[in-house]
């Protein structure tokens, strides 16, 4: 039995949304949390590999319909959305088979393993005409939606550099697992980490078109099996090799004539533990976005001449968690609005398109002009 409640609709005036979450791990009991917590959600399908982890999820969540496999989950034709929460390589599929018969698609980052992949997604939303929608989740923590705020009045003046990284001392997720094979996941640290401090970085500088990529690449430690973290992997590790980069810096150029530096790394012999970082120069001021191993306060600086002064201020912005929940609550609010322009997974693919560059450019030594 599924538990809409008449609360749910009096809520928010429409008929809750009938969910199908895949993938049981962090990113899926994220989701099914998140969905199941939304007053214009209800989860009526739950999919993924682990028995247990799906019996115990499905009972304590009320869930009706349980599958391992998600072709069972998707054929369903009462629902509304499916929520991706799986190995990246799946994204694609999923996504594909949901659109093509008329679901809604909340899918986790990265949109796919490659820009081309990715490109068909966003194209099958558009032609269906369906949301398609990535879980960018760290935009919506409380110190970027201030710094958001703060760059709408143009306190830095023209922003001609930023830097973005995201960095660990000793965390690559899985050693062995579906994270560090380059056919299941795409690529290391830049796809998993990277993606959020870029995705971060464009949002707050209003999307500025990234038209090339000069990048390099290691994998120093993880090709030597340390650098391991302690990030569980639901299918635990499949002995895979490591194929992948477990650290990546890239210049990136913007059509508007600025330039990023995005740093990502999963295992490193550094200071940096969990570190990430989004700083901005600007003409006339500067920002610094600085979450030290998930802080939840003390994250930002802004820059400034006050009086001729050089001048420092530390906004007090207190970060809740939740930040996945404030992403799918806006996902929900676009599938119920009838004008889905926009919402068919743009702007993800930007991001995968630089990140394809970003390789490429590791692969040949070369910069690389994203068209
Ligand atoms: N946005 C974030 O903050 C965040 C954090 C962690 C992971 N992620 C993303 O979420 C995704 C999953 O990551 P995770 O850490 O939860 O991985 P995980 O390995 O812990 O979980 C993957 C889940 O997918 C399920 N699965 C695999 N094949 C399946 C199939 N054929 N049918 C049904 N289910 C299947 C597995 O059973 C498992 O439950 C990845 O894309 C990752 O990049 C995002």
């Amino acid at each position: 039995m599924s538990h809409i409640t008449p609360d749910a609709e009096q809520a928010t005036g429409f008929p809750p949304l009938r969910v199908g979450v895949i993938g049981l791990g962090f990113a899926g009991s994220t989701h099914l949390d998140a969905f199941t917590a939304l007053p214009g959600a209800t989860v009526v399908a739950l999919a993924g590999k682990e028995p247990e982890r799906l019996a115990e999820l499905g009972s304590s969540r009320r869930v009706p319909h349980l599958y391992a496999d998600w072709e069972d989950l998707v054929a369903r034709d009462d629902l509304d959305v499916v929520s991706i929460g799986v190995p990246n390589d799946l994204h694609h599929p999923i996504a594909m088979a949901a659109l093509n018969s008329g679901k809604h698609v909340f899918c986790e980052k990265p949109l796919a393993i490659n820009g081309e992949l990715a490109a068909q997604m966003v194209e099958a939303a558009r032609r269906n005409n369906r949301v398609l929608e990535v879980a960018y989740n760290h935009r919506r923590r409380a110190d970027v939606q201030y710094l958001r705020g703060y760059l709408d009045e143009k306190p830095l003046g023209s922003v001609y550099h930023t830097r973005a990284s995201w960095l660990r001392r000793s965390g690559i997720p899985g050693l062995g697992s579906w994270f560090t094979s380059k056919a299941t996941a795409g690529g290391g640290p830049l796809i998993d980490l990277g993606s959020h401090v870029l995705d971060i970085a464009l949002y707050l500088l209003d999307e500025p078109r990234a038209i090339s990529v000069s990048a390099v690449g290691h994998s120093e430690l993880g090709r030597a099996g340390r650098g391991g973290g302690n990030h569980r992997v639901s299918g635990g590790a499949a002995g895979l090799d490591f194929d992948v980069e477990d650290f990546t810096s890239a210049l990136i150029r913007f059509d508007n004539g600025s330039s990023m530096q995005l740093e990502a790394s999963w295992a490193s012999y550094s200071k940096a533990n969990e570190d990430i970082e989004v700083e901005l120069l600007g003409s006339v001021g500067g920002a610094r976005l600085h979450v030290d191993n998930y802080a939840t306060s003390g994250t930002l600086t802004l820059y400034a001449d006050v009086a001729g002064a050089p001048s420092i201020v530390s906004p007090d912005v207190r970060v809740p968690s939740g930040h996945h929940k404030a992403v799918i609550a806006e996902f929900i609010a676009a599938v119920q609005s009838n004008d889905h322009a926009g919402h068919h997974g743009e702007f993800a693919l930007h991001r995968s398109r630089i990140v394809d560059a970003i390789y490429q450019s590791i692969l040949e030594s070369r910069e690389v002009a994203i068209v």
